[in-house]
């Protein structure tokens, strides 16, 4: 007999994590080891030491979520993990892992993709899954690897998903940590840019967005594009002579042993404030903007926002607003939930077990994997 149990297990970037799920629904246990403040030395997720720290991190993360959840091995109705996309030798660390547990233990494997998790950290929360009269979900994936717009649609237990806009670059999240790294702050940048932005004047620089539609007229695609942004910062700290001050910030903040928001507020000048404050307006109106139109085209009634960049008050407060103003619903994913995290995987992980969609012992990890 199901007892609705299962065990996510993530480990595609640079979080070793472990989860259990009743229903899909209910978090007994959410373990989250971050890797953030060692490839903070680099500047960014070096990759082998990625790999290296899932090895070491895995089994006792699983434990851990075991031991919140008060449960064996053998109370598991199934192990799912995320199979890509991601990196792959970090990927390589949870599949395996899964595999042999699975293996060991007798229970079923369910291959969840990652964005597909992101988009159920939302999905789990709401009461009621889908729209009274079957309405798309239009789901925005924001993150330091992807910008993905997708329609989601449940019929019974299974979820769909069709891919109508992506990033034709960089990732929106991608683009808030290089922009952070030129004015010398912290990695990840993204969270330090939203909490210093309301310090700034965000009309005082003009970033414009190239339109991008890979679509055609009946059927138009809603894509984005944040190296153009990235450039333009680079293009005006060289222009404004911002690099050298920029250069001193970080080894100030690098001097510090755990700086705070005032600290690192009080390093950075009227101007570096401003070009902040502007980098966030135009991001955030861009994702907004592009979203809403995806909306409107198709139809759909309600939007879910998930990702790292999720976690913007900026993006949410905008998101809210304009979705006010269409008479459409948006939810996000409480905090704990917005990056990487196995409650996600756990979670999306359950319309595969209802419907007994489970992976082989041949499963791979894939580092390009795609959804929709
Ligand atoms: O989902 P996530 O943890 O990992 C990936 O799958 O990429 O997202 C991490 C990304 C980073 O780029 C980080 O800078 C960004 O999310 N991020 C934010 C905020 N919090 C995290 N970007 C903007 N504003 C935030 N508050
Ligand atoms: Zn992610």
């Amino acid at each position: 007999m199901s007892n609705g149990l299962i065990l996510g297990i993530e480990s595609s970037c640079d979080e070793t994590a472990a989860a259990v799920v009743r229903h899909g629904r209910e978090v007994l246990a959410n373990v989250v080891s971050s890797q953030v403040a060692m490839h903070a030395l680099y500047g960014g997720v070096v990759p082998e030491l990625a790999s290296r720290e899932h090895l070491r991190n895995i089994v006792p993360v699983v434990r851990q979520a075991l031991r919140d959840a008060n449960l064996a091995y053998k109370d598991l109705d199934a192990i799912a993990v995320t199979a890509g996309p991601g990196l792959a030798g970090a990927l390589l660390v949870g599949v395996s892992f899964a595999k042999s547990l699975c293996f060991g233990l007798g229970k079923p494997l369910i291959a969840v993709n990652h964005l597909e998790g992101h988009i159920h950290a939302v999905l789990m929360q709401s009461v009621e899954q889908s729209t009274p009269d079957k309405a798309p979900v239009l789901a925005l994936v924001v993150s330091g690897g992807h910008t993905h717009l997708y329609l989601a649609s449940q019929v019974k237990e299974v979820w769909r998903y069709r891919n109508i806009g992506r990033t034709v670059d960089d990732a929106a999240g991608e683009a808030y940590d290089k922009a952070a790294k030129l004015l010398g702050l912290p990695y990840p940048g993204g969270p330090w840019m939203d909490r210093l932005s309301s310090f700034g004047d965000a009309t005082a620089v003009r970033f414009n967005f190239t339109e991008i539609n890979r679509g055609t007229e009946a059927e138009p695609s809603f894509d984005f594009s944040f190296s153009g942004i990235k450039t333009a910062v680079l293009r005006y700290v060289q222009t404004h002579g911002m690099h050298s001050a920029a250069e001193e910030r970080h080894q100030a903040i690098a001097a510090l042993a755990s700086p705070g928001l005032d600290e690192i507020r009080a390093l950075c000048d009227v101007p570096v404030l401003n070009l902040i404050a502007s980098f966030q307006h135009a991001v955030v109106e861009n994702l907004v903007k592009q979203t809403m139109r995806a909306a409107r085209h198709h139809g759909a009634l309600r939007i879910v926002v998930s990702g790292g960049v999720a976690a913007n008050q900026a993006l949410r407060g905008q998101f809210r607003d304009a979705a006010t103003r269409s008479g459409l619903a948006v939810a996000f994913p409480p905090a704990a939930l917005s990056t990487d995290n196995a409650a996600m995987i756990a979670a999306a992980a359950w319309p595969h077990f209802v419907q007994r969609d489970f992976a082989g012992h041949d499963l791979h990890a894939t580092p390009q994997l795609r959804l929709g």
